[in-house]
């Protein structure tokens, strides 16, 4: 007997590769968070939160997501956000999670690097006990900001490096893309790539296909977050396809950020069948209505995934990880064994 579309997918071993933690945090957290550190909220209900996600650009809601933020202030406060992240990762049958943490978000507050490392890190460790659900940080930089900011954020977390060494792989950019392309940080990402960190960035989100180019000859990254503007640029195109430049792309984000007016307008299936390496992710869950499986089954719904597909979704997400050969044909393996089994 074959499973129905949603058990498929829910069974389906993943990694998510675009997750900003901050993005997690469900109204129900930020409003016992807020109680529990004084922290006034402009909203008087749950649902008064949930409301006010409209959003019409990355910009109108980044807005909110800053002022949500605000709401973190303790080690406990990021170990509790991150531990409700584990929880649905988990459910979604998430193995491998590489996630982004914005510090500069936090330290501008008054909320010291070592409180932001020390309450994600404490989540993620105690998930990998308890769930063998393993993980990767990866820092990112406000572009919003200056390089400059950005050096000194770099240089204030490496004091924390060998310290969290077994879960700080990477760095990233993200923030509000149109305007602050790719090169304006390209020295701080020299300088993580001489001290052998993994380097992504958010590019192709809202911004043209030059800021992906930018990311890949400027930056020199190994993924790119998004990215699917690519699909204006044939040369580029070309060569994501024959670089297999995974692309870690998440649509319900572009739904609600209006990247897409509708799914089914969604490039993913397109950009797939091409022979991109793109990936599924949820990118700010409690913001877009969705953690991973919801993600896959819109997807899957809107653009007529077929379960190889939906394997091959899989695949990618665990080739494009940062961890070992090894590790990588392990989860390949676990993959292949569900393709065989379902
Ligand atoms: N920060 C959190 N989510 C983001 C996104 N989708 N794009 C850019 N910056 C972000
Ligand atoms: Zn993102």
């Amino acid at each position: 007997m074959t499973i129905s579309l949603h058990d498929f997918i829910r069974g389906l071993p993943k990694a998510e590769l675009h997750l900003h933690i901050e993005g997690s945090l469900e109204p129900e957290l930020m409003f016992a968070l807020a109680q529990r550190n004084g922290v006034t909220l402009p909203y008087a209900s749950v649902e008064e939160v949930r409301a006010a996600y409209a959003f019409s650009d990355l910009q109108s809601f980044l807005d909110l997501y800053y002022a949500g933020a605000a709401v973190l202030q303790s080690e406990q406060d990021f170990f509790d956000l991150t531990w409700a992240y584990v929880q649905r990762a988990v459910a979604d049958n998430v193995r491998h999670v590489e996630l982004f943490f914005d510090p500069q978000t936090h330290t501008v507050r008054g909320v010291s690097m070592t409180t932001v490392f020390s309450g994600i890190a404490r989540a993620l460790r105690q998930a990998r006990q308890a769930h063998g659900l393993t993980s990767g940080m990866i820092l990112c930089f406000l572009r919003h900001l200056s390089e400059d900011e950005a050096i000194a954020t770099l240089e204030e977390a490496l004091l924390l490096r060998e310290q969290y060494a077994d879960l700080w792989t990477g760095v990233g950019l993200d923030s509000g893309e149109v305007g602050n392309p790719p090169e304006k940080f390209s020295r701080v990402y020299a300088r993580a790539r001489e001290l052998v960190f993994h380097v992504v960035a958010h590019a192709g989100e809202e911004g043209p296909p030059a800021y992906v180019w930018g990311a890949l000859d400027g930056l020199q990254v190994e993924r790119i977050d998004h990215g699917v503007r690519s699909e204006e640029d044939s040369t580029l195109m070309q060569r994501l396809v024959h670089s297999q430049m995974p692309l870690t792309v998440c649509p319900l984000s572009n739904l609600k950020l209006c990247v897409v007016k509708d799914l089914r307008q969604h490039n993913l299936a397109r950009m797939l069948r091409a022979g991109v390496c793109v990936t599924i992710n949820s990118d700010d869950p409690a913001y877009f209505g969705g953690y991973m499986n919801a993600n896959f089954i819109a997807s899957a719904e809107a653009l007529q995934l077929t379960r190889e597909e939906l394997v091959q979704l899989a695949r990618n997400s665990f080739s494009a990880a940062f961890a070992t050969p090894e590790q990588k044909q392990q989860w390949l393996a676990e993959v292949q064994a569900y393709q065989d089994t379902h």
